[in-house]
């Protein structure tokens, strides 16, 4: 693109740009040579600045004291934006642990956390393993031609959250649905109807399939994630409602698009790298390094933004109290100061500092399960697969959130 940051800012703020892999990167690298810190104002958004270098993103990141989650966590349109405000304000709508602060955020994190710790995941492991193979042996029931995102990546990882928060595997599609339709908003295939009100509808349904949830626990409470949620206390009392169902709609959205998105991006990049997959498969001990590799690679999270309490300054250029930054996670992903050949996949990556997961204390929750269903479901499938190859074009989703490949269709033989 030859230095063209006023096209490239304008990138950031299109979904369509995110389902065309090449313009994206393309641009982020003109920012991240000529305009690591610049300000898009681009309708149908309000003005932010864009953030693309990786040591910037993480030290704004660590420095949650001055640059806060309230009152703009995510890139959304300022129409959507207004309505989200009025709902709140009216009692009703989405406070997730990725609109707080603290200390009210970190409070509020301790209720779920120790169901994503090493224990947790131990005790999980063998219902993602069975999941693992569930799906493997799918794919070898197939046999031949299939969708790999639609058949198999989608399903695995919604299986793995529910059975965390205790759900019933008939509340499979109804959750798959709705979670599609809140994350991936931008995206046509996705949307329900074309207005923010047809969309906060969405929020309607997830929010009376918990709230009868809640009610049920609070009754009976049972060992899972569902019940921690209903029964967690802050300074001595039960979470507000719009705590309480914000917390379910974050873990059950948070914990199934983005691993379905790295997932599935990452067996595309071993089909786009036969060399990795083969060095992958002759040596399984890489997995681990493979797997931070897909995860760097698809970066499924594509941005967080945060606003200045006071005046400040990144990269020596000044920033006012209440503007915005947004994180862009993909450029941070790519950066050539951080990365050796950062456009190379590698599946022995190591050092991998990647930004996929956040940084600070938003750091994903659910990073170690994610690792772990990763893990699980390359280990399961690699020693199985004699062949694949792409059956057609894998398409992106025009989503600036979270997105990745909505169709892989592969052609393979899974013994
Ligand atoms: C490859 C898969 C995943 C990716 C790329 C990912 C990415 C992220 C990112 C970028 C953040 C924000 C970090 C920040 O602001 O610094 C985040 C937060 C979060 N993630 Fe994940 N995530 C993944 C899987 C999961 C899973 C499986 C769960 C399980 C429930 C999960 C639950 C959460 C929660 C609850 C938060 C909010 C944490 C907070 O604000 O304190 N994520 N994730």
């Amino acid at each position: 693109m030859g230095g063209d940051v006023n096209s490239a800012t304008k990138v950031l703020a299109d979904p369509t740009a995110y389902a065309d892999d090449e313009r994206l990167h393309a641009s982020l690298a003109d920012l991240r040579a000529h305009e690591p810190v610049a300000w898009v104002d681009q309708a149908p958004y309000r003005p932010f600045w864009a953030i693309t270098k990786h040591a910037d993103i993480m030290d704004i990141e660590r420095a949650n004291d001055l640059w806060l989650s309230e009152p703009r966590p995510v890139l959304v349109t300022a129409e959507a934006d207004d309505l989200a405000r009025a709902q709140l304000e009216a009692g009703f709508g989405l406070r997730t642990l990725i609109h707080m602060d603290d200390p009210h955020h970190r409070k509020v994190r301790a209720i779920g956390a120790d169901w994503f710790r090493p224990k947790a995941m131990r005790d999980l492991k063998i219902r993602v393993d069975e999941l693992a193979k569930r799906y493997v042996d799918k794919m070898r029931d197939i046999g031949g031609e299939c969708d790999f995102v639609t058949e198999i990546a989608v399903n695995f990882p919604l299986y793995v959250i529910l059975s965390l928060l205790g759900l019933p595997e008939e509340d499979f599609s109804r959750m798959h649905m709705l979670t599609q339709e809140m994350f991936g908003g931008d995206d046509d295939e996705y949307k329900r109807g074309t207005t923010p009100e047809e969309q906060m509808a969405v929020l309607t349904d997830f929010f009376n399939y918990f709230g009868a949830l809640t009610a049920s626990r609070r009754a009976n409470p049972t060992d899972d994630l569902a019940s921690a949620i209903a029964n967690g206390l802050v300074d001595g009392e039960l979470m507000s409602d719009v705590d309480t169902l914000s917390y379910y709609v974050i873990v059950a959205s948070a914990g199934h698009d983005t691993t379905k998105d790295a997932i599935s991006g990452g067996l595309h990049a071993l089909i786009e790298n036969p060399g990795e997959l083969a060095r992958l498969q002759a040596d399984p001990g890489l997995m681990p390094t493979a797997v931070e590799e897909m995860i760097r690679w698809t970066t499924p999270v594509k941005e967080f933004m945060r606003t200045a309490a006071e005046d400040t300054t990144v990269r020596g250029v000044p920033i006012a109290k209440g503007e915005s930054v947004y994180l862009a996670y993909v450029s941070g992903n790519r950066d050539e100061d951080v990365f050796d050949d950062p456009f190379r996949f590698d599946v022995g990556r190591d050092p991998n500092k990647h930004l996929s997961f956040g940084y600070g204390v938003h750091f994903c929750l659910g990073a170690a399960l994610a690792r772990m269903e990763m893990n699980s479901i390359f280990t399961e499938l690699l020693p199985r697969l004699e062949s694949i190859e792409l059956a057609g074009e894998p398409e992106l989703a025009a989503t600036t959130f979270v997105g990745g490949l909505k169709h892989l269709p592969i052609r393979c033989s899974v013994r």
